[in-house]
């Protein structure tokens, strides 16, 4: 579904992204790890065409994306919910979630707000409320919504677990199984290694721009490599 080969991409001098090869399958969670700095956010821009690389190329359900502006990727079946929980922080809860569907599956935008309620009931509890004033968990759980408004064949989720309370990690992480399970695929950006590669099927592990592992998820946490660099075990 999504296909990336030999991405490279910096910012003026500086090469960040040193030549990526990559893909995401119809349906799967795929995982994204590495630490602070690496270049997981680069390679995400790079992807929904916020960043343009310097070399390579990417495809969507066989549709080359170079040249192509965010706003056409996400009408393709793409949907990215940026790092940092970018949502409009003075419109409601449900105006929020209704430009999610600007894009792509305006004509659904009903049907579509209904089933994301059931999805994540805290938002349904709140939709009049300023998404300002909403938790930080709750906050990003309005932008994956918003992202789920465009009907995506496949969300990239930049680091959705940031900042929330243990117990907030375990239902975003629940969350991101059930979205999956309804046939959207997952591209999951994360420092948190162990849950993720435990609901993700196969993951890629980046280190100053370049792959240094990858594999089946389940393979790469019984790794010892993997476990005493990035779980301390
Ligand atoms: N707009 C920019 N201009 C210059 N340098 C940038 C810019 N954005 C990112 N960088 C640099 O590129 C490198 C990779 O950053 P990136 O945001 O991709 O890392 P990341 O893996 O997402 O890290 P984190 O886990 O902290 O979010 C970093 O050294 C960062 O300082
Ligand atoms: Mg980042």
């Amino acid at each position: 579904m999504l296909e990336i080969s030999g991405i490279k991409a910096g910012y003026g001098s500086m090469a960040v992204l040193q030549g990526l090869d990559m893909r995401v399958e119809a349906g799967e969670i795929v995982a994204l790890l590495g630490s602070n700095g690496v270049g997981k956010t680069t390679l995400n821009n790079v992807i929904s065409g916020f960043i343009r690389p310097s070399a390579g190329s990417i495809s969507f359900k066989g549709v080359p994306l170079s040249g192509k502006k965010p706003r056409d990727i996400v009408a393709l079946g793409l949907a990215h919910v940026p790092e940092g929980r970018k949502i409009f922080p003075n419109l409601s809860v449900a105006e929020n979630l209704k430009l999610g569907a600007f894009r792509r599956a305006s004509a659904n935008r009903a049907r579509n707000f209904d089933h994301i309620c059931t999805i994540f009931p805290r938002l349904k509890e709140r939709l009049g409320q300023l998404a300002g004033t909403l938790s930080g968990g709750e906050q990003q759980m309005l932008a994956i919504g918003r992202g789920m408004m465009s009907e995506p064949d496949l969300i990239i989720l930049d680091e959705p677990s940031l900042g929330l309370s243990p117990l907030m990690v375990e239902e975003m992480f629940s969350l991101i199984t059930r979205i999956n399970g309804e046939g959207v695929a997952v591209l999951l950006v994360e420092q948190n290694v162990m849950q993720s590669l435990t609901v993700a099927k196969r993951a890629y592990v980046i280190e100053q721009g370049r792959f240094v592992m990858q594999g089946e998820a389940a393979e790469l946490l019984a790794d010892p490599q993997l476990r005493q660099a990035y779980l301390g075990m």
